[in-house]
C-alpha cells in the first residue's frame, strides 16, 4: 500500500516522535508500505512522520547512489547492501569532516539545497527483527540517515540552509504548504482537505 506523503506545513513533521515496543500492531506490513511508498516517489530514504505515524522508524535504500561516477568499489559495495530499517534510533556520536551535500526531502518538493553535515556517525538502533544493532556509518549512507534521523526529531533540512537561501525559499514553501505543487507521487497537505 502506497501512503500519501504529508507535506510541508503539516504539523506531524513539527514534533517529536515517539518510541515503540515490539508489541506495536502490524509493525511489519507498516515496514513493508513504507518501503513501497519510498520506492514510488523515488526516494532513498522515508520516515514515519511523513506518512503521518509520528514514532521512531525510518526506512533507507541508497541504491539510487550505486555506480555515481566518483564512488569508489568500496563505497559501492557499502552502498548496495544499505538497505535498512532504524527502529528507535539513537545517535551516539557524529564526527569527522563537514561536508556538503546536496539534499532534498519527498515531503518538501523541488526544494535542494547544499547541507554541511559530519561524514561519520555511530547510531544505535533496532533492526526489523528487534535486534539491537550499534554501527558506524559515513558518506552518503551517513547522510541519509542524518535526515532521516531529523525527521524524527521534528527537523527539516531546509532548517539548516543559510538565511539568505532561506528568505528565497519563503514563497515556494508557501505554495508547497497550500498544495500548489504537481508531484509524480501521492502527497497529502494540511491545510486543504
Ligand atoms: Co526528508
Amino acid at each position: 500500500m502506497i501512503y500519501a506523503i504529508r507535506a510541508y506545513g503539516d504539523p506531524i513533521l513539527r514534533k517529536k516522535a515517539k518510541e515503540i515496543d515490539p508489541l506495536y500492531p502490524d509493525l511489519n506490513k507498516l515496514i513493508e508500505n513504507m518501503f513501497e511508498t519510498m520506492y514510488d516517489s523515488d526516494g532513498v530514504g522515508l520516515a514515519a512522520p511523513q506518512i503521518g505515524i509520528g514514532i521512531r522508524l525510518f526506512v533507507v535504500d541508497a541504491s539510487p547512489f550505486v555506480d555515481d561516477k566518483e564512488n569508489t568499489p568500496e563505497e559501492n559495495k557499502n552502498l548496495k547492501k544499505f538497505v535498512k530499517v532504524f527502529i528507535n534510533p539513537v545517535l551516539v556520536e557524529e564526527k569527522g569532516n563537514l561536508w556538503k551535500f546536496e539534499e532534498g526531502c519527498l515531503s518538501i518538493p523541488k526544494i535542494k539545497g547544499d547541507i554541511e553535515r559530519h561524514e561519520e556517525l555511530t547510531i544505535s538502533y533496532f533492526d526489523e527483527n528487534w535486534n539491537k544493532k550499534t554501527e558506524t556509518f559515513n558518506g552518503i549512507p551517513a547522510r541519509i540517515i542524518q535526515h532521516e534521523y531529523d525527521h524524527l526529531e521534528g527537523k527539516l533540512f531546509i532548517d539548516l540552509l543559510s538565511s539568505l537561501k532561506k528568505k528565497l525559499i519563503q514563497a515556494k514553501l508557501k505554495h508547497i504548504a497550500i498544495g500548489n505543487i504537481d508531484t509524480n507521487y501521492k502527497m497529502k497537505f494540511f491545510k486543504i482537505k
